[in-house]
């Protein structure tokens, strides 16, 4: 059986953890039923570059086509005021693709607890799930303007978008500890009083879980007071931006955060959470890991190929315990030499 995987490096740090991402796959799969075919697409900044447009009809049509979609990271400076930018284009393929689920995995391995900032006997035992709406919110609402004086956007949210995520969160929950927190600002917000009303709503389909609500900025404290109280954690796409970048001071890094990208149907997209990350761009230091764990879960979430996901993971966390760790973690192993550290444990 033959799969094709659209590789999209994009920009600053993309293109090295890409490199391990695909490195570490071929290795992980070299033996499998399933044959990958690895197809690589002009996206980002580097889309703007090499055909004027950060989402070049042809990459958006060879995502349509493919089973999986890996992406690096887009954006840096060199594309701020372009009059299409980067983070417009990733904005417009995850609507292309209806992608409205967005799954953040929050997790600290036992081997990055003495790394984390926070106590470890806070952070220990950490595994939570960050569920983001992904294709609506004020990423996406209209009207929005900017003026020299006055400028504005608009969060807007319709009932069926916040059930479709609702159910995604519930449905995740099942195989876990069913437990939800629903996250939102309904103490102020129209769209979160809806946001609330549905996840009530929604609850009643599922009564063998348990559904509470917060409201955002004490949902911030808490991520870092009492970050293993969570279970899945179901929010709107700004706060679920937001919260996920803050949770990942709790492995210590955003260098180890990986997501995954559903639709109803159709193909998904992984990637990391954080960025492009224009400051350590190639100096071959950027941390690697973000990128195997999204591959790993393309494999998990695209392919039913948990052996094979389970051996990567194991193989990263092996390999921080063993001290080969990146900059970010207060390391001084390369890119390149992390990823022949797990290409090596994969052989
Ligand atoms: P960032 O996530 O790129 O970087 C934040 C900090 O984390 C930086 O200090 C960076 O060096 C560090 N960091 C991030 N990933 C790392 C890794 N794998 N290893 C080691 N250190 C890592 O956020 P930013 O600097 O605010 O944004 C830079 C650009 O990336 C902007 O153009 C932004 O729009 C874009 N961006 C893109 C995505 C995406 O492609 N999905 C996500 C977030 C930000
Ligand atoms: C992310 C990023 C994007 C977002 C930006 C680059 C549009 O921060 O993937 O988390 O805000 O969704
Ligand atoms: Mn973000």
């Amino acid at each position: 059986m033959k799969k094709k995987v659209v590789v999209l490096a994009g920009d600053g740090i993309g293109p090295e953890i890409m490199a391990s991402g695909v490195a570490v796959l071929k290795k992980a799969v070299e033996n499998a039923e399933i044959q990958f075919e690895f197809e690589a697409h002009p996206f980002g900044g580097a889309g703007i570059d090499a055909k004027g447009a950060p989402l070049p009809e042809e990459t958006l049509a060879a995502c349509q086509s493919a089973d999986a979609i890996l992406l690096g990271a887009i954006g840096g400076p060199k594309w701020e005021h372009a009059a299409q930018t980067p983070e417009q284009g990733l904005l417009a393929l995850r609507r292309a693709l209806n992608l409205f689920a967005n799954i953040r995995p929050i997790a600290v391995p036992d081997a990055l607890l003495h790394l984390s900032p926070i106590k470890e006997e806070i952070v220990k035992g950490t595994d939570f799930i960050v569920v983001r709406e992904l294709t609506s919110g004020i990423y996406f609402g209209e009207p929005r303007h900017l003026g020299a004086q006055e400028a504005y956007d608009t969060n807007r949210y319709h009932e069926e978008e916040i059930r479709r995520i609702m159910r995604q969160a519930f449905e995740i929950a099942q195989g876990r500890r069913k437990y939800i927190l629903s996250v939102d600002k309904a103490n102020v917000l129209a769209t979160s009083k809806l946001w609330r009303k549905v996840a009530e709503e929604v609850a009643q389909e599922f009564p063998d879980c348990i559904l509470e609500h917060q409201y955002v900025d004490s949902a911030a404290m808490r991520i870092i007071q009492n970050p293993t109280i969570f279970d899945v954690v179901v929010t709107e796409n700004l706060f679920g931006d937001i919260l996920s970048d803050e949770a990942s001071v709790l492995p210590g890094t955003l260098g180890v955060l990986p997501s995954a990208s559903h639709g109803e149907a159709g193909v998904s997209l992984y990637e990391p959470i954080h960025g492009s990350a224009p400051d350590i761009a190639g100096k071959n230091i950027a941390n690697p890991v973000s990128m195997i764990l999204s591959a790993s879960l393309m494999l998990r979430q695209s392919f039913d190929m948990n052996q094979e996901a389970d051996r990567i993971d194991r193989a990263c966390f092996e390999a921080m315990e063993e001290g080969v760790l990146t900059k970010d973690l207060g390391g001084e192993t390369s890119t390149t030499d992390f990823t022949a550290v797990i290409l090596e444990k994969l052989s």
